[in-house]
């Protein structure tokens, strides 16, 4: 049986830990490293899945915590699956459902079983297993899923995190046997272990003993430093199979998307992008512009010079600036596409220079006009 997800690798980077890769999924294969823009609840947020399409995206990403809770995934499972249900047909990822729950949902309560937790949108009980999050996948249909996971605070202690870590291990074990369809979704475990590299390395070694096709790194970007991210990630990947994918989970700003690609890092996903550009900020080859300013608002340049997207080609800083100023979702919709269209293409930039053996001069140039 051919597994739903296969990574094959193309070139090493001469300087850096850096690969280019290629990710095949039974909707499309995709060159890596690359970004997948979110779309937690089966959209991202103001933009059509034709626009994502044009503007290069291959991959995106949806929530099962979210999915779960509204509208069902048994309502997403009789539309004919989440492909079908939201009219995207590339490749589509779902997040478990951990993170969200320790990060959203009050009065959670974890034990080995599962996580309880009060339903945010109409008080219920809820418990969430790690065979539950899988049964919600296998129902949602996308081509890449995550494990139930801990991701505990960065900062918590030793003897919590060893704990959470061996939990995290046997309930990605446990999913493992309630997937029911390995050969159409590909199943990731993520490695967890906070700030300590012993346990980053025991939760590496536990979850590759399991043989998933690919394998995530949680539990990063939550307040740590950059420092600690890096140190984290040269203590992870080296565990890692080389033929399997790596995804880093919720990292999307420009120099921790290089730095991770430098340590070993094939994905990335972050709301970050789109967030920011519903809140009138866009990210440029000179750094975030907040262009909702009014500095801006008899500039006719377009958001970033160097870049051209539909947006950048078509539509000026003073006119995004006056749309946003009076309300109007159009000016939220030119930024958002704006800033996926330049992460998509920062990490092409990325891809061309492992080819060429140059990512440390990409590295230095990017990290210089960022400032
Ligand atoms: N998204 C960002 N970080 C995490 C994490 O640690 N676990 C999960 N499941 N999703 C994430
Ligand atoms: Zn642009």
């Amino acid at each position: 049986m051919q597994p739903a997800i296969t990574y094959r690798l193309i070139k090493k980077e001469k300087h850096t830990g850096a690969r280019l890769g290629e990710i095949t999924t039974p909707h499309g294969t995709f060159r890596t490293p690359i970004f997948m823009p979110v779309g937690t609840q089966a959209t991202v947020k103001t933009l059509a899945p034709e626009e994502l399409d044009k503007m290069g995206a291959t991959i995106v990403l949806a929530n099962t915590y979210h999915l779960w809770l509204r509208p069902g995934e048994d309502i997403v499972k009789e539309a004919g699956g989440l492909h079908k249900f939201m009219n995207w047909h590339k490749g589509l990822l779902t997040d478990s459902g951990g993170f969200q729950v320790f990060s959203l949902a009050k009065n959670r309560d974890i034990t080995e079983q599962g996580v309880t937790f009060k339903n945010e949108l109409n008080g219920s009980r809820m418990f969430l297993s790690p065979e539950k999050a899988i049964q919600i996948e296998n129902d949602l249909g996308p081509d890449i899923m995550m494990s139930l996971d801990e991701c505990p605070p960065f900062f918590e202690s030793y003897d919590y995190v060893k704990k959470s870590v061996e939990r995290t291990s046997r309930w990605a074990e446990r999913g493992l046997k309630a997937h029911r369809n390995p050969d159409t979704q590909g199943l990731f475990g993520i490695v967890q272990g906070a700030g300590f590299e012993d346990l980053r390395q025991q939760s590496a070694k536990d979850l590759v003993s399991l043989d998933f096709p690919g394998y995530s790194i949680g539990g990063l970007s939550v307040g740590e430093s950059k420092t600690e991210m890096n140190r984290i990630l040269e203590a992870t990947t080296p565990l890692l199979p080389e033929n399997k994918p790596r995804y880093l989970m919720g990292v999307g700003v420009t120099d921790s998307l290089i730095d991770g690609v430098i340590r070993g890092i094939d994905m990335f996903d972050c709301v970050l992008p789109t967030r920011i550009a519903r809140n009138g900020t866009v990210m440029t080859s000179h750094g975030r512009l907040v262009v909702k300013n009014a500095q801006f608002a008899r500039d006719f340049t377009p958001l970033d010079d160097q870049c051209d997207c539909y947006t950048c080609r078509n539509y000026t800083r003073a006119y995004i600036r006056h749309l946003i100023k009076a309300d109007e979702t159009f000016g939220l919709r030119l930024c958002s596409y704006h800033n996926l269209y330049y992460l998509i293409h920062l990490m092409k930039r990325v891809q061309q220079a492992i080819m060429d053996d140059n990512l440390l001069d990409l590295r230095a140039e990017v990290f210089e006009q960022y400032g």
